[in-house]
């Protein structure tokens, strides 16, 4: 029996999110929270003729936590992306006092209503978000690392068709899964591109055309932002990522373990996390490949690090600039 509940469901990316997520027949539930217009997309997509029983939940007021806590009872993954997006101009960043609001208060309502369940968080900014839930989960005494996943896979999603667009009559971008690594915003973006299957075409490009490159997958959201102008950023693109994370967790409670990247808790409980953690400065999230089991998160694929000697210098600057970001997430939840 698979739940999935979509916190945010009305919105740009919730809508097409779980479209996809009615769409998978491992998919028994499908639960869709929003504080506006759920109740009209959830009749919509109850009339597809999949498995998935749809139920949508709205609060009848501010003060309302019985629909937040039906939509999550019982539920196996919980996906997050609620919150107010950009506007031309603006960072990630300057998203931060409205949905590290948002992001406490739904995570409490897990922490109460789905204590064991699976978490992808996709609200912005990620690199703050992600420790604003697991603060939250740890308050409330509920927290499991392994449970926990910041959404970066439009990161890699980005990394793949934008070096294959560069190489039109030799590749394809679903020839690449390119390991992408540190966080979500601008530097802290490292597209190892220099390891894995795209090695061989990045070697052909020239240090201006590598920089261009690893410039355009650090700062592709702001292509999207620009040419929405106003009305948000990638939505599509960004419900496709966060399906393909979702469908990877899903196939997982049922089959063998799969590997991909995620914005993760170092927590010393998972495999792997004590030589992560040597490798980016003791910091205590970052994005690293990881295996994926039916309990989620069973082992850090942190030897990419010690290969990617080339992105040495991105590395460093990723780094840097998360430790203030994840800083900022858990001192909003401690304060
Ligand atoms: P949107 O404004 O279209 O939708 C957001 C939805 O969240 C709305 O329906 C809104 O009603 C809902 N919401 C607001 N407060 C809520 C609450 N307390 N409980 C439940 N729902 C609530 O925005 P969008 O374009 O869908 O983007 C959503 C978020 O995802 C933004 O923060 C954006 O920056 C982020 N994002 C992340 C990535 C990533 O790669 N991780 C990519 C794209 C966008
Ligand atoms: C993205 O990478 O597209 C998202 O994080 C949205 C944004 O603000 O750019």
């Amino acid at each position: 029996m698979v739940k999935v509940t979509v916190l945010g469901a009305a919105g740009g990316i919730g809508q097409p999110l779980s479209l996809l997520l009615k769409l998978n027949p491992k998919v028994d539930e499908l639960s869709l929270f929003d504080v506006v217009n759920v109740p009209g997309v959830g009749a919509d997509l109850s009339h597809i003729s999949t498995d998935a029983k749809t139920d949508s939940f709205l609060p009848s007021s501010k003060e309302d936590k019985t629909a937040l806590g039906n939509a999550l009872k019982g539920s196996n993954l919980v996906v997050i992306p609620a919150g107010v997006p950009r506007k031309p101009g603006m960072t990630r960043d300057d998203l931060f006092n409205i949905n590290a609001s948002i992001v406490r208060d739904l995570s409490q309502g897990i922490a109460e209503n789905a204590p064991d369940a699976l978490v992808l968080v996709i609200s912005n900014p990620v690199n703050s978000t992600v420790p604003i839930v697991a603060e939250t989960l740890k308050k409330n005494g509920v927290f499991n690392p392994k449970k926990l996943f910041g959404v970066t896979t439009l990161d890699i999603v980005r990394a793949n068709t934008f070096l294959a667009e560069l190489f039109p009559s030799e590749a394809k971008p679903t020839d690449f899964n390119v390991r992408v690594v540190g966080g979500h915003s601008g530097e802290t973006i490292v597209p190892l591109y220099s390891v894995g299957e795209s090695k061989k075409l990045y070697e052909k490009l020239s240090a201006e055309k590598k920089k261009e490159l690893i410039h355009r997958v650090q700062f592709g959201g702001d292509e999207v932002v620009q040419a929405k102008n106003g009305a948000g950023s990638a939505t599509l693109s960004m419900a496709y990522a966060g399906y393909k994370l979702a469908e990877a967790i899903i196939t997982a409670q049922s089959s063998s373990s799969v590997v991909e990247c995620t914005f993760l808790n170092l927590d010393s409980s998972i495999k792997g996390a004590a030589e992560a953690k040597k490798l980016v400065k003791d910091l205590d999230y970052f994005s690293f490949p990881v295996k994926i089991g039916p309990n989620g998160i069973e082992e850090i694929k942190y030897d990419i690090l010690n290969e990617a000697t080339e992105e040495k210098q991105l590395l460093d600057v990723a780094i840097d600039q998360l430790t203030k970001n994840i800083e900022k997430g858990v001192a909003f939840i401690k304060k």
